[in-house]
């Protein structure tokens, strides 16, 4: 039986209180405005979450991931717009400087990324390039003391906010994956240029981008690791990510539940709560059930991480399971909320809005199942 540390429940409930106080409030009208946040980001920056597990030297707060994970859960119950806020910033970015960078670009980012006060976004995917993460055409081209970068980049998260972006180029396309390099790009260089993407189907509280490089030049200290360390840093950078979607989807669906129990305790027909229906205990108890094993998988990813183990396969499979679950929990909330759980007087349509692009993003479900298949079966299945 797993059970958490006093501290651990003490950072779960505070967290619990802040997302009920500060960002449940929120998080209908920033959905209905179509409006990203900066301030309760901040706030989020704050409460020392968005570098929670990055070192103290470095204004993070040094918390094991899977006590990180406890955080990411309470936010994505509050407001996925807010939860992908903390994962692209702490697990995307953050995680990838501390693992990859040097200590100058410690020193440079980590500080401003932990409080909030630099956003940071992940430039991998392109217009051409989700999946096949390593087909990019984004260029980097060798100059005097530094790289010249053209290409573009599309669904950036926070793209349109963020000071830093990690932008991943090829620099040799004849070396395929082994030619990739990421650097660290301040947005205000020149030829730097961001553009809003509207007409989401959810996230509309969330800010996402398409990102434009125009011969924008950098120096050779914005590289992060060696020349075609890109791919390698990508794909760690997604092992910490999907864990984060993970835990934030685990919070949809107990967000789910909760929304469930309470109205339909409330809510009569036939003389009767629906609560006391046999077909409503039904949907009910298939949430539960899908929230403890959400749950359960997540922690297994933490700890496995937390002991320094491989979790790629793991996160893969908490990732596949908690977004899946997370489409099914709103889904089914709407439904025992009926009629009245199709407008936004409840956050369950929210919730099925913001869920759907969690199977989608930092990893199909596609994508999940084929590298679990390739782990058990040793085949890679995505060599036609
Ligand atoms: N950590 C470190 N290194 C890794 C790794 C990991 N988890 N996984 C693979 N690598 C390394 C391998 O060791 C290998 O190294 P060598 O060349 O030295 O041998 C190299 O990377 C290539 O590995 P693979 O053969 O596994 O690569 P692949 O081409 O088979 O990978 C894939 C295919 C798994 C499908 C990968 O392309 C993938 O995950 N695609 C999905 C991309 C994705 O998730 N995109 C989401 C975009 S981000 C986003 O959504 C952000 C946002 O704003 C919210």
């Amino acid at each position: 039986m797993i059970s958490l540390t006093d501290e651990q429940r003490l950072i779960q409930e505070t967290a619990r209180e802040f997302v009920d106080n500060e960002v449940v409030p929120k998080a209908r009208d920033s959905d209905r405005a179509q409006r990203f946040d900066p301030e309760l980001a901040r706030r989020v920056g704050e409460m020392g979450y968005l570098g929670a597990p990055v070192a103290e030297e470095y204004g993070g707060r040094d918390l094991d991931y899977f006590t990180y994970g406890l955080i990411v859960e309470e936010i994505g119950r509050g407001d996925s717009a807010m939860r992908t806020v903390v994962s692209v910033v702490t697990s995307l970015v953050c995680s990838s400087i501390v693992r990859w960078g040097s200590e100058e670009q410690k020193q440079q980012w980590l500080p401003g990324l932990c409080t909030g006060e630099t956003l940071g976004c992940f430039g991998l995917t392109e217009p051409d390039t989700g999946s096949d993460a390593s087909n990019l055409k984004t260029r980097a081209e060798k100059v005097d003391g530094g790289w010249r970068i053209n290409g573009g980049k599309m669904w950036i998260s926070l793209g349109n906010y963020a000071k830093l972006a990690m932008i991943f180029a090829q620099t040799d396309p004849e070396k395929k994956h082994k030619g990739l390099a990421c650097f660290l790009v301040p947005t205000d260089a020149d030829g730097f240029s961001s553009q809003e993407i509207h007409g989401k189907l959810g996230l509309k509280g969330s800010d996402t981008a398409e990102l434009s490089l125009d011969g924008v030049e950098v120096p050779d200290s914005a590289l992060m690791g060696q020349v075609g360390d890109g791919f390698k840093i990508a794909m760690s950078a997604l092992d910490s990510g999907r864990y984060s979607v993970a835990a934030g989807c685990v919070g949809i669906c107990q967000g789910s539940l909760d929304a469930s129990v309470a109205y339909a305790k409330e809510r009569t027909q036939f003389n009767r709560p629906i609560a006391s229906f046999q077909l409503v205990q039904e949907m009910i108890a298939d949430m539960v059930v899908q929230t403890e094993a959400a749950r359960g998988l997540v922690w297994r990813a933490g700890w496995l991480k937390d002991q320094g183990k491989p979790s790629t396969t793991e996160t893969s499979i908490a990732k596949l399971y908690a977004t899946e679950a997370a489409v099914n929990c709103a889904d089914r909330a709407i439904q025992v909320h009926g009629g009245s759980g199709y407008v936004d007087d409840h956050p369950v349509e929210r919730y099925w809005r913001d869920a759907r692009v969690t199977t989608l993003y930092e990893g199909t479900s596609q994508i999940q199942k084929l590298i679990i298949g390739r782990a058990y079966t040793g085949i890679n299945a995505l060599i036609p």
